[in-house]
């Protein structure tokens, strides 16, 4: 089959590659380009554990081909940063609230959560578990997910203030 050229920007690195347009993100991403913190937990693209952050979106790299990609800006979890390049507050809000048991389905779930703290900074309980709907997670059973994602909600409006404190 024919290949063709694409260049991807992953977590600020521009990457040029031949891929066959059978080929979906997630594989690419993985198996090409060796990032491999996009899981791939389903073949029906229901799971979640393959989203990644695609143009700043929250989208499950199983449903796209690479090809479809070409030219965009992706952001895997090992992509987001806190102050001072430490964890993310919702990195860091996961492990501090036990929000992962596994971890199969945290870096999807991270980066769905995410983008739903982008569009919506002060999301309700109801909010987030709308939201998330669409990332499944075997282990722990949701609550701390939700804790998690409210507590880094909190974390970076407070973040938020303080930078508009020290301006
Ligand atoms: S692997 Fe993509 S949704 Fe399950
Ligand atoms: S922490 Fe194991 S699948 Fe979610």
């Amino acid at each position: 089959m024919n290949s063709h050229e694409i260049s991807l920007t992953v977590n600020g690195k521009t990457r040029r590659s031949e891929v066959e347009p059978r080929v979906l993100l997630v594989h690419h991403l993985r198996d090409g380009l060796g990032v491999t913190s996009p899981h791939v937990g389903c073949d029906t693209g229901q799971c979640g554990a393959c989203t990644v952050l695609i143009d700043g979106r929250a989208v499950k790299s199983c449903t796209v081909f690479a090809v479809q990609a070409d030219g965009s800006e992706i952001v895997t979890v090992d992509g987001l940063t806190g102050e001072n390049g430490g964890l993310h507050p919702l990195q860091k809000s996961f492990k501090e609230k036990h929000g992962l048991q596994c971890g199969y389905c945290t870096p999807g779930m991270i980066l769905s959560a995410h983008d739903l703290l982008e569009k919506t900074p002060d999301p309700s309980e109801e909010e987030i578990r709308s939201h998330l709907k669409g990332n499944f997670c075997r282990c722990t059973g949701y609550q701390n997910i939700v804790e998690a994602v409210r507590h880094a909600a909190e974390e970076l409006s407070e973040r938020d203030a303080a930078m508009e404190v020290a301006r």
